[in-house]
């Protein structure tokens, strides 16, 4: 099996994206142990993970079809955030961003004729769609608790709880 090199190219600037989220997510994290946030923390840290190993998934995936990953320079992420509603509105954003960007990796993949790479790429809009669910669900809760300071605790509590997976991610 190979891949062309349209779809590779297109792979590998995918897989920089994922690279781009994982330390989007590692400096949000940051910014929640700051203030002793830790249940948002381990949320944007199991995210963090996640990225990484969507990332790792592509790579693993590029090797299988022939093909090989050259790593550039990862822009930097955004590192200045005014509230804990701000930081989970710019993750809906970038999720909703490389939502888009797999959808144009699809239709490549379509027009190349490259089934393999199409059924490939299903695993990760399937992601996507229940990334932006989760963050959406999080996003009704903080409106919900306003600035009801034992809401945000009980939902910090709940964040508390996200494990990474490894096997199911
Ligand atoms: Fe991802
Ligand atoms: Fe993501």
């Amino acid at each position: 099996m190979t891949i062309s090199q349209k779809m590779q190219d297109a792979l590998i600037e995918q897989l920089h994206h994922e690279l781009y989220s994982a330390n989007q997510y590692l400096t949000m994290a940051s910014y929640f142990l700051k203030d002793d946030l830790d249940g948002f923390a381990n949320f944007f840290l199991v995210q963090a993970q996640e990225e990484n190993l969507h990332a790792m998934k592509q790579f693993k995936y590029l090797h299988d079809v022939g093909g090989h990953v050259k790593i550039q320079s990862i822009p930097e992420p955004i590192n200045h955030f005014t509230s804990i509603t701000h930081v989970f509105e710019i993750t809906l954003a970038h999720e909703k961003k490389v939502t888009q960007s797999i959808s144009n990796l699809i239709k490549l993949s379509l027009q190349e004729n490259d089934f393999a790479t199409h059924t490939f790429l299903q695993w990760f809009i399937t992601e996507q769609v229940e990334e932006e669910a989760l963050v959406n669900t999080i996003i009704k809760k903080l409106k919900m608790i306003g600035d009801n300071s034992s809401a945000l605790y009980l939902l910090n509590d709940e964040l508390a709880k996200r494990t990474f997976d490894s096997q199911s991610e």
